[in-house]
């Protein structure tokens, strides 16, 4: 005779990101319903896991734009580090303050040393890190002031709507062997990150062949973690964070995953809006996609 065994794990997920608690907690709920007595032949078991509304605002690839502001409140707990203190390699840091997301020190430390052994005595500096509406405020004043406010908005995001906020986005600046401050865009450290910044799980997020979707300029400065291999897929096919979520929300779901593989591993990586999907055999990690899904990383 055939028994079923119904076993309901509501689990709290590996979330990633920087709003992201550390470690899983989980939350084991088991109901067995038994319809027929004792001779098992067969016992088979389906673990779901279930998602909060507050994962869809955290994680490392939410969309942060025009459109879609960051959620402070979901974020609130957003794990900071000051740069000066957590960095692994002496890159100069315009201001001693400036706080990144700790978990993505190590790629950012990893990306400028590699940049700087390349490029000899042009060295990579952080011109700007995490910032508080306040801050962003400040900065939308101050250009709005000295540009006008039609110039403004091509560079700076109205506050409230900037990947700053997110702690997981950088601009990146250049100082020259003489000890004088240059233009990054103009760089040759400028062209090494726009090739390499992938690897690191980095992307150039402001291209000039993406202004119409993603609404800003051309900002060779700006660098936004999203992780691996969600940056190798996006700098092969030439995706911007829009097109990457929107490709993966049209294309994808947990039976039909999108399949990268990078650095020897194979991922594979879906959308989903349910709240409550089969959970995942190995490894895997969620982020929000901060518009109203849920993007699943397996491997
Ligand atoms: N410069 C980018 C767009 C910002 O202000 O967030
Ligand atoms: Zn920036």
């Amino acid at each position: 005779m055939r028994r079923w065994i119904v076993g309901a794990v509501a689990a709290a997920l590996l979330l990633t990101g920087c709003g992201a608690p550390k470690s899983a907690a989980v939350l084991a709920e088991e109901s067995a319903s038994v319809s027929e007595p004792a001779e098992v032949s067969t016992v088979e078991e389906t673990s779901m896991v279930t998602f909060s509304d507050e994962q869809i605002h955290k994680g490392n690839l939410i969309l942060v734009n025009s459109e879609y502001a960051y959620d402070f409140d979901a974020n609130g707990d957003a794990d900071l580090v000051r740069i000066v203190d957590a960095q692994k390699y002496p890159y100069k840091v315009s201001k001693e303050e400036f706080r990144l997301c700790s978990e993505i020190m190590p790629a950012l430390d990893n990306m400028i040393r590699d940049c700087d052994e390349a490029m000899g005595t042009q060295y990579t500096s952080v011109s700007s890190a995490w910032r508080s509406k306040e801050y962003q405020e400040n900065v939308w004043d101050e250009y709005a002031e000295l540009y006008g406010e039609s110039y403004s908005q091509k560079y700076v995001a109205v506050p409230g709507h900037s990947e700053h906020h997110t702690g997981l986005a950088a601009d990146l600046g250049i100082i020259y062997g003489d000890g004088s401050e240059g233009t990054f865009s103009e760089s040759e450290n400028a062209k090494w990150m726009a090739a390499n910044s992938y690897r690191y799980g980095f992307v150039r997020r402001y291209a000039e062949d993406k202004i119409d979707i993603t609404g800003i300029s051309n900002e060779a400065w700006h660098f936004r973690y999203v992780g691996q291999p969600h940056a190798a897929y996006m700098h092969e096919h030439n995706l911007c964070l829009e097109e990457y979520l929107e490709m993966l929300k049209a294309d994808t779901s947990p039976s039909n995953p999108l399949r990268v593989e990078y650095g020897g591993k194979e991922y594979s990586v879906y959308y989903t809006a349910d709240k409550e999907i089969p959970e995942p055999s190995g490894d895997y990690t969620v982020s929000g996609d901060n518009m109203g899904g849920y993007i699943i990383t397996e491997g």
